[in-house]
């Protein structure tokens, strides 16, 4: 009994992103079920020998090993491709396996790597440690220092790697005007989409040829699992990048990419509620007289607001903000609240704040946090989908309890 795949109907790419998200992707097995199955298996058979042999050569479709593919990833694969707009995708065990094979897949010795300065700590140490050790030179630039990236990117810069906006600082770069300065030198430009999310911007329509994501983030929404995934053209995902994962093994497993296919069933309508709440909580946050430093993309008080009207279709789920009175206001502010919890994670549906400087950004040491603009008093709230009342109510109290 064979099953019609409807996904493989041409028409799958022109539905509308909710539909794609829904049911971009499925396979369904001859039982017809409607929720995606969850495949838990490692490995494959054959009716032949001769069969074994095709599907090796190509000449046969079908799956041969889990570190190659598996059903419930060539279905997250081609849901995710579709939900970006691009031509492959390829899933990884976590958003910094996804990191280190977009760049390691493609780098040799004496190649040369720009990055913007402001990245999620596991990303600068990627760059600044672990690069150098196989001959790879780095240069961090400024975000907003337009002429110090024209200065960065040569002939011999073989990646750009960006996030925009920046963890924790929320920095943003033009992704356009970089893709810009990066055609004219071949180099490979790779944004970190994560805390934009796939739903408020697309670095490929803006010219960047390689986007990742940690998909432990919003993509699974609900703190369950870790993972990542590259999406770019079909060339490089199939020619550079699958290679480098199917012999290196950060594969994602069948129990993740089940559980992210039903996550992005609801993306669309999670990151609008995250973004109505993460609004009303940077208006209010704002008008306090204890928040010094208020970093929201949404607000004209942005300091790069003009590129994020330009790039981003809202303001996003994450803010930064400043205390009076440093790590100790910062510390009384967290031990307050009472609903919003303490985490390093983000892109949950319960509100999470982050202290960076004791943890997410603890190992890249002081001075280079004193650089970054990542101060002893900062905080990165990740709103949630919780209702805004109580959210409202919490951080006014715990405001008031500093
Ligand atoms: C911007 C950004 N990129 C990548 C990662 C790494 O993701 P993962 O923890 O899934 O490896 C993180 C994690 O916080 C992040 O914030």
């Amino acid at each position: 009994m064979k099953k019609k795949q409807k996904t493989s109907m041409p028409d799958a790419k022109d539905w509308q992103l909710a539909t794609k998200m829904v049911r971009g992707g499925r396979l369904q097995s001859p039982f017809g079920e409607t929720s995606e199955a969850l495949f838990l298996n490692s490995s494959y058979t054959y009716d032949t020998a001769e069969e074994g042999e095709g599907r090796f050569d190509g000449s046969i479709e079908g799956f041969k090993y889990g570190r190659y593919s598996h059903p419930n990833l060539a279905m997250l694969e081609e849901r995710l491709r579709l939900m970006e707009g691009a031509e492959g995708c390829i899933a990884a065990a976590s958003g910094m396996a996804a990191v280190f094979a977009s760049l390691m897949c493609q780098l040799k010795a004496g190649d040369h790597v720009a990055a913007s300065s402001v990245l999620f700590s596991s990303c600068h140490y990627i760059i600044t440690q672990i690069l150098p050790r196989f001959g790879i030179t780095y240069t961090l630039v400024e975000s907003g220092d337009m002429a110090a990236w024209a200065k960065a990117i040569t002939k011999k810069t073989k990646c750009v790697f960006m996030e925009t906006p920046a963890n924790p600082t929320l920095e943003l770069v033009d992704i356009a005007a970089i893709a810009k300065l990066c055609k004219k030198t071949g180099t490979c430009l790779i944004v970190d989409n994560v805390f934009a999310t796939p739903l408020l911007q697309h670095p490929l329509k803006l010219g960047a040829d390689v986007v990742v994501y940690s998909t432990t983030k919003h993509i699974d929404g609900q703190g369950r699992t870790l993972g990542g995934a590259i999406l770019g053209s079909r060339t490089f995902i199939d020619d550079v990048a699958l290679p480098f994962i199917r012999h290196t093994g950060p594969h994602m497993s069948p129990f993740t990419a089940w559980v992210l296919l039903k996550s992005l069933e609801t993306l669309p309508l999670r990151v609008a509620k995250h973004c109505d709440n993460a609004e009303v909580l940077a208006d209010l946050l704002s008008k306090n007289p204890k928040v010094t430093r208020l970093i929201y993309p949404g607000l004209k008080s942005h300091p790069q607001y003009a590129i994020a009207k330009k790039q981003m279709s809202r303001g996003g789920p994450m803010i930064a903000f400043e205390l009076k009175g440093g790590k100790k206001a910062a510390f009384a502010f967290m031990n307050a609240l009472q609903v919003v919890d303490i985490s390093n994670n983000l892109g949950n549906a319960k509100s999470l704040i982050t202290h960076p400087a004791s943890t997410t950004h603890a190992s890249i040491g002081a001075p280079e946090r004193k650089k970054c603009g990542i101060s002893d008093g900062l905080l990165r709230l990740s709103v949630g989908i919780e209702d805004v009342v109580d959210l409202k109510k919490d951080i006014t109290a715990a405001l008031a309890a500093v």
